[in-house]
Parts: C-alpha cells; sequence; structure tokens
C-alpha cells in the first residue's frame, strides 16, 4: 500500500522541485502524479515540444524514489489550439459554445481534437515509455458523460441511432415519435436534448442520448489506451473517475483498462440528523465493485475545499489519516493526495492541499506524516482482499432514467442504495456493490433496488441466482420501463412478477407524506416517498400499512421461488426499517453479525485467503469504545486487546 500526492510542477518555482521531492521522500511518499493539465508547457506552439522539464522533474523525483503517474493532458488542450480549431470547442445544450479559458471544453469526439490529442499523446508516451521511474499512465482527467450538443456529436448521435434501430421508421417505433407529432421523416431531424426542463423531453431519447455520451467517452478512453499501449507495452493505465451529474457508465469506461482510480472528497461536516447519509464507504465499495478487485484513489481529500462553492470547513484532527486508511481498507491499494501544496494562482487557489499556501509544516501536514509512517507498517495487508457475502447492484441506467424523470419528491435512486449499505454495515458485513450483470453466484444475498429499466441478461442474472439458492430484494419501481425506457402494458413489477410472487394493484408517489407499516413481527416503521399496494399471488407479506387509505394492505412481501427467496420493498423508509431487514436476512442466510456497533463505526475484513484482519474505524467525531468479541491482536499496536477505545477517525487493525 503506498501514499502519494498531486503534483503541479508547471505551476512552481523551479527551484521548489528539488526540495518539494526531498521533503516528500522523508515523509514517505512514495507517487506523484503529474501532467493532466500541462499541455501548454508540452507543446508551447504547435509541434513544437518541451519535454526538458518533465525530464528533470520526473528525474529528481526518482533520484528520491518516489515514481511518477503520468497523465495524458488532453483536458486542457492550449489555447492555441482552440483558437486554430473553434469548431472543438463543446457546445452545450443551448446550442452555444462553451467558453474556454478555464478546462475541459474540448469536445472529446471532435476528430481534430482526437487528432492533435493523438499527437501529444505519442510524442509524450514515446519518450517516457520505458523509463522505469513512470508507475502508470492515468488518461485525461475525471472524464464525464458529455452532453456536447455540436455538428460532430449531432452527427454521431444520428449515426449511432441509425446504427442501433436500423431506420428512422424504427426509430420512431422505439422512442414513442407519435406523441406531440415528434415524428421524424428523415435522420436529420433528430437533435439531442437540449437545456429545455427533462420534463418536456421525450424520456426514451435522453436515455438513449445518455448512452450515446457513454459510449463516445468509452470510445476516447479505448483510442487513448491504444495509443499508449502501441508506445508503451507494459505500463498499467487508468483514468480517474469521481461521482458527477453527467455519470458515465463506470463499467464501460474500465473495461478496456487496467485498474480503476476514484477522486475521493469525503464531506468534514458531520450531519445532525443521524438519518443522513455520512459514510462514504459506499462510494469505495461502488469503486471496488466496477472491476471487482482493488483501485486507486488517485485524489485524496487534503484540506478545506473550495472554488466553485465557498469554502468547507477544514478536515477534522484525524481526517487525513482516517479517510484514507477507510480508502485503503475498503480496496484501495494506492492513495494520492490532492493535492502536494494548495495553489497561489488559479481559479483553485482555495482548495487546499496537505501545505498550505505558506509552504511551512502545519496540522494537516504533521498528520500526513503520520499516516506516510502509519502504512509503511501495514505491509500485512498487502495482497489482501474483501471477500462479501452481500452484493448491492448498481445500474448506470436507472441511475441516468431516474435523473431523467425525478419519480418524487425525495426518492433518489443512491439513496437506496446506501440506505442499504448503512444498514449491512450498521452489522459488520463487507459489501460488494456491483454492475447487475455481474457473476452473482458467489453472494449470499443480493439487493436489487429499483431495477426500473429493463435489460433481458439482467432479469436472467436475478432470476438465476434466486433460483440457485440466493436470497434478492427487490424494490419500488422494479420492471416499470422497457429498455427503451417507455412504460411497459402489464402490472408492475412485470418481468419480475413471477419472481416476487407478488403484482402491485395500485401505487402512490406520497412524496413526504408519511405512512406507517407493520412488520410481521409487530415492529412499525416509518415511511414515505412511494407507496406500493400489493396483490400476494404466491407470496406472503412482511410488512402491511398501518394507517392511511391503504392500511392492512401489503407493502413488502416475501416468496420462496425454486431454492431462493425473493422480497419485494414497496415503500422508503427509514434507517430502522433496513436494519431489522438486514438483520432478518443476516440470520436467515447464515451470514455472521457483529454486534453492539457503535454508531459511526465501520468495520471491513479483508483476507489473503489464510489469515483474517479486521479493521474497524471510528468514523465519528466522538471516541468510540467496543469490547470484542475475543481477545485480539491489534496490528496497529502490536497488542492483545479484548476491547477497542478509539478516537474520533481512529482505525485499528485486528488480526482474527
Ligand atoms: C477534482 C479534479 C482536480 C481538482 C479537484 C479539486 O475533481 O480532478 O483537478 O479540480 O477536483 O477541485
Amino acid at each position: 500500500m503506498k501514499i502519494g500526492v498531486d503534483y503541479y510542477p508547471e505551476q512552481w518555482d523551479r527551484a521548489l522541485w528539488e526540495k518539494d521531492a526531498e521533503v516528500m521522500a522523508r515523509t514517505g511518499v512514495k507517487l506523484v502524479r503529474i501532467g493532466e493539465f500541462a499541455w501548454s508547457r508540452l507543446e508551447p506552439r504547435e509541434g513544437e515540444y518541451d519535454f526538458g522539464w518533465l525530464d528533470e522533474v520526473i528525474g529528481i523525483f526518482s533520484r528520491y524514489t518516489i515514481g511518477t503517474v503520468l497523465c495524458t493532458p488532453t483536458n486542457c488542450p492550449p489555447l492555441w489550439l482552440y483558437e486554430k480549431h473553434p469548431e472543438m470547442i463543446q457546445v452545450g445544450g443551448d446550442g452555444r459554445q462553451i467558453r474556454t479559458g478555464i478546462r475541459g471544453h474540448r469536445c472529446i469526439n471532435s476528430p481534430v481534437f482526437r487528432e492533435y490529442a493523438k499527437k501529444i499523446n505519442t510524442q509524450l508516451i514515446r519518450r517516457y515509455a520505458g523509463n522505469k521511474a513512470v508507475a502508470a499512465w492515468q488518461i485525461d482527467n475525471e472524464l464525464e458523460a458529455y452532453l456536447c450538443t455540436c455538428e460532430v456529436c449531432r452527427g454521431k448521435f444520428r449515426e449511432w441511432l441509425i446504427e442501433k434501430y436500423g431506420s428512422v421508421e424504427c426509430i420512431n417505433q422505439a422512442h414513442g415519435n407519435s406523441v406531440w407529432s415528434g415524428e421524424y421523416s428523415s435522420i436529420t431531424q433528430v437533435q439531442p436534448p437540449t437545456d429545455y426542463p427533462k420534463a418536456w423531453q421525450n424520456p426514451a431519447l435522453c436515455l438513449d442520448w445518455y448512452r450515446f455520451t457513454c459510449d463516445s467517452t468509452e470510445d476516447f478512453v479505448r483510442d487513448t489506451m491504444m495509443t499508449i499501449r502501441m508506445e508503451d507495452a507494459k505500463v498499467p493505465i487508468t483514468t480517474n473517475t469521481w461521482l458527477c451529474e453527467n455519470t458515465p457508465d463506470f463499467y464501460k469506461l474500465f473495461e478496456p483498462l487496467d485498474f480503476v482510480s476514484y477522486d475521493n472528497y469525503p464531506p468534514v461536516r458531520i450531519p445532525d440528523d443521524p438519518e443522513e447519509f455520512y459514510s462514504h464507504a459506499f462510494h469505495l465499495d461502488l469503486m471496488r465493485g466496477v472491476k471487482n478487485k482493488n483501485f486507486w484513489v488517485m485524489e485524496q481529500l487534503s484540506g478545506a475545499t473550495g472554488s466553485w462553492a465557498p469554502m468547507s470547513p477544514a478536515p477534522k484532527p484525524g481526517m487525513i489519516m482516517g479517510y484514507a486508511l477507510q480508502a485503503m481498507v475498503h480496496g484501495a491499494d494506492t492513495v494520492m493526495h490532492f493535492r502536494w501544496r494548495t495553489a497561489l494562482t488559479g481559479a483553485e487557489m482555495h482548495w487546499h492541499g496537505i501545505l498550505d499556501h505558506s509552504n511551512t509544516p502545519n496540522r494537516r501536514f504533521l498528520e500526513f506524516c503520520e499516516l506516510c509512517r502509519r502504512v509503511s507498517q501495514l505491509g500485512i495487508l498487502d495482497g489482501t482482499y474483501i471477500q462479501s457475502d452481500i452484493a448491492i447492484l448498481y445500474s448506470p441506467e436507472a441511475d441516468a432514467a431516474f435523473k431523467i424523470q425525478p419519480q418524487t419528491e425525495g426518492f433518489y435512486y443512491f439513496q437506496q442504495l446506501k440506505a442499504f449499505h448503512a444498514a449491512f454495515s450498521h452489522f459488520g458485513a463487507n459489501i460488494d456493490v456491483v454492475s447487475p450483470e455481474a457473476d452473482l453466484s458467489r453472494y449470499k444475498v443480493v439487493i436489487a433496488p429499483s431495477l426500473y429499466v429493463y435489460k433481458k441478461s439482467v432479469t436472467e442474472n436475478i432470476y438465476r441466482f434466486v433460483v440457485n439458492g440466493g436470497t434478492v430484494v427487490l424494490t419500488a419501481r422494479s420492471g416499470a420501463k422497457d429498455e427503451n425506457n417507455n412504460c411497459i402494458m402489464d402490472t408492475l413489477p412485470t418481468v419480475f412478477k413471477e419472481l416476487v410472487g407478488a403484482e402491485v394493484s395500485e401505487y402512490d408517489p406520497i412524496g413526504s407524506e408519511k405512512r406507517i407499516i407493520r412488520d410481521f413481527a409487530g415492529n412499525e416503521f416509518e415511511c414515505s416517498q412511494w407507496c406500493d399496494i400489493l396483490k400476494l399471488n404466491t407470496a406472503r407479506a412482511y410488512a402491511e400499512y398501518n394507517d392511511g387509505d391503504h392500511r392492512c394492505m401489503p407493502a413488502v412481501s416475501m416468496n420462496r421461488y425454486c431454492s431462493g427467496v425473493a422480497y419485494y420493498v414497496g415503500t422508503v423508509c427509514k434507517s430502522d426499517f433496513y436494519e431489522s431487514l438486514a438483520s432478518n436476512l443476516m440470520m436467515q442466510t447464515g451470514i455472521p453479525k457483529l454486534k453492539g456497533l457503535p454508531r459511526g463505526m465501520e468495520v471491513t475484513t479483508r483476507t489473503n485467503g489464510r489469515d483474517e484482519y479486521i479493521c474497524f474505524f471510528n468514523n465519528s467525531d466522538k471516541p468510540a469504545v467496543m469490547p470484542l468479541p475475543k481477545p485480539m491482536f491489534s496490528v496497529i499496536n502490536s497488542a492483545g486487546k479484548d476491547r477497542l477505545e478509539l478516537k474520533p477517525f481512529e482505525m485499528d487493525i485486528v488480526k482474527k
């Protein structure tokens, strides 16, 4: 496991490079990431390349045994290129070009951009191929599913539709264009969705547009990857991602790449409301699940954040160390902090790095030094991995479709996933967050919230899992849409009716109104947002509405199907319900529970196939005490313990 930092030599005086490398080496930094925004320094004028400074930087770091993650610099084409080829600038949903001078404004579909990108990338990669100091390549920076509507993108979108559907008539049919005289008589009439409110646009068109933008990003990644591979056969390749509004389909994005890397900025404000999701362990599990293997954090919270928004509070004492270790125990083999030193200039001068503008050691720096020391003692975790009995399915298509058509006040797809994640975490379980198309055979319990848009392979995957003895939980809005994002003339949950042994006789999008459900054991729970009123076929009621118009009608059902069990949760509850359900599911499927975990205590168990290490992380601003089920050996303190006393954001790791 390694700690690194993101470094911008082009922003600092040359005299600082060596000093920085020297301090980093003493601190225990093993890697620097360089170059993702440096195109104008690498090619100041067309065809004039300057790699001298980069040679020097890589050389300096390497002398201090610090490796380099080199980036292709295509996020920020130089202004001479925008000036020469303004047609490569992205066009927004309002039909106007985005203004340059900031970053990320290139259209990744533009052939001109692609040509210039290939040229600079080839020069760069050729120069450093075989250089032992280069540890990995990062493609561009935080690629999104760009909603560019330039002429090239429009043309490509039309080609994409024709390739998918065959003809304009078939597009009309698939998109249901008889509504509002939306029928195309020629492909040239197809336009991407505009900036007008999504509510007025065709959801089928919007979902295809999202799919097209994901494919475009994937195509750009594949193309860049090929360029790298042509010149450099060995060094692993990644790109760094985050959870933005236009989230690309992570599974497609990373398919051709060697590993996933994630930009991890956990919020530093601890919410007063315990119902508010706080642990970002969900995001870390999501990233590990993209390729089902350990990943990197390419950017990690290092100080107060602020640039497009006013500054956030600084990370509290313990957070710099705690959140890096939290990422590591959830699968991050390497954590790179953003950034070594806070910028003096530019829009992000208030997005703080480890060091402040003053460049003198501060509280965060000292904690960072301690982190590097701690990580150097964790070699025992090298090569360990996480094995989970529980999976939560994340569908990029469902996520996109719910963004296109929000269902009811307060109903958010991600929140449903997080609610289940929090509930199982409360009992100390390992949880994978994986694609609905992942191999589910290794799990005992699969949570599949709101599988909203039909996909044959996914439906079959879920049935197969239950037929083979698995326990699945489906939730409201499952099976609501066909593959084109149109509604289906059938009772919900359509394709899953047989599996859950129940159907939705009526639904009520209650939004912020509150209702009560009562489970089979007489426990009551508050629910809101959505009420499916179930008609049971072969299923039994697990919980019924206990007030309002739907009193005594089933809200949650349980059905035995072949050798497995299928639950259907037709409403959205608070954490107490999910914890109760998680507890029952774990009991029924024989998944061990850790009882008595204090609020905020997160547990991850890692194994090397022989030994198991349990990592306890106190993700709260209060000290926590917890008795261990039996005396265990702490890897952190090299001491036997029968109880843990953890300071805020402190971690202990014990051998099972
Ligand atoms: C990331 C981005 C970095 C920097 C950071 C802080 O999203 O990749 O370049 O901008 O946020 O704002």
